[in-house]
């Protein structure tokens, strides 16, 4: 196994593992090191199926329960342990333009890190890149250590202390989806989650924000909205992104903790079959209220 580093320096290419096969104890632990240092881990080539896709991220602790993840979903094109982020139906076919698990699905092309809509927020997310378009669809990372370490000393302060409540509700309103059931609204009740994160693995603090954050708890509406997008902005500058152009059988891991991501554009109705296994986090970053 070898990992080389790619630019930025908070990506590392994986080569010389086949993820079909159970993996040794010695290379898990060089992934592990891995992850921790770079913050997101390519692996090309890996002709996965949901079976060892699943086996392979169980390596890393306990898959999250999908359930709240997408209230758009009633029914699953795939095993309960993988998060669709396809634009497909149960019959393999694209969604229709104007169907509402599409749009629902465009939310993931807000800058964000998974589950932070969860009070116990995802730890690692991989991503298996089964059918991908010709031109489009590439995935974005930006790296919230770095972009922690850039800001002034006053900034820092000012973020240190602050708490946001996170919700689905927020993301998709950004993009004009308000129209929910009680039973939707009820699954995406908001959690509160803290603005400064420290890895426990390396001890660098990182700024967690996300689209899913829509209040600074105890701010105006307006200052809170400002706020974030000015932040976001700030964060998410060129100089801490890493593009990713999918080639099929591309696995990319990431660390939910300390980076964020998009998805970018492509053809409404070419297929994209991209599968995700998520990680469980271990622990809440603030106390949620009551
Ligand atoms: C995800 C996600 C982005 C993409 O799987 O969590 O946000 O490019 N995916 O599909
Ligand atoms: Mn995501």
């Amino acid at each position: 196994m070898e990992v080389r580093s790619v630019s930025p320096e908070f990506v590392g290419e994986v080569h010389g593992l086949n993820l079909t096969k159970p993996i040794s104890d010695s290379n898990f632990a060089d992934i592990d090191t891995a992850i921790a240092h770079f913050g997101v881990l390519v692996f090309p080539g890996q002709d996965l199926s949901d079976a060892q896709q699943i086996a392979f991220s169980q390596r890393f602790g306990e898959i999250e329960n999908a359930h709240g993840g997408n209230p758009t979903q009633k029914k699953k094109r795939l095993n309960a342990q993988i998060n669709d982020v396809s634009n497909l139906n149960t019959d393999g076919t694209p969604l229709a333009r104007d169907d509402r698990r599409r749009a629902f699905n465009l939310g993931n092309h807000l800058w964000h890190t998974d589950s932070s809509f969860r009070a116990v927020p995802a730890k690692y997310s991989l991503l298996s890149a089964r059918r991908i378009p010709a031109t489009g669809g590439n995935t974005e990372f930006a790296d919230m250590r770095a972009a922690y370490d850039a800001l002034d000393p006053a900034m820092k302060s000012q973020i240190e202390p602050l708490i946001c409540e996170h919700s689905l509700l927020h993301s998709r309103a950004r993009l004009g989806f308000t129209k929910w059931t009680a039973e939707e609204i009820e699954m995406m009740k908001p959690v509160r989650q803290a603005l400064v994160r420290q890895h426990p693995a390396t001890g660098r603090k990182s700024i967690y924000i996300s689209s899913h954050a829509g209040h600074v708890v105890g701010w105006t509406e307006a200052e809170s909205k400002l706020f974030l997008s000015d932040l976001t902005e700030i964060a998410t500058q060129r100089a801490f992104v890493y593009t990713h152009e999918w080639t099929v059988n591309d696995l990319v891991m990431w660390d939910n903790r300390c980076v964020l991501h998009r998805a970018r554009s492509y053809e409404p109705g070419v297929v994209r079959d991209m599968r995700r296994t998520t990680i469980a986090g271990d622990e809440a970053t603030v106390a949620q209220a009551a």
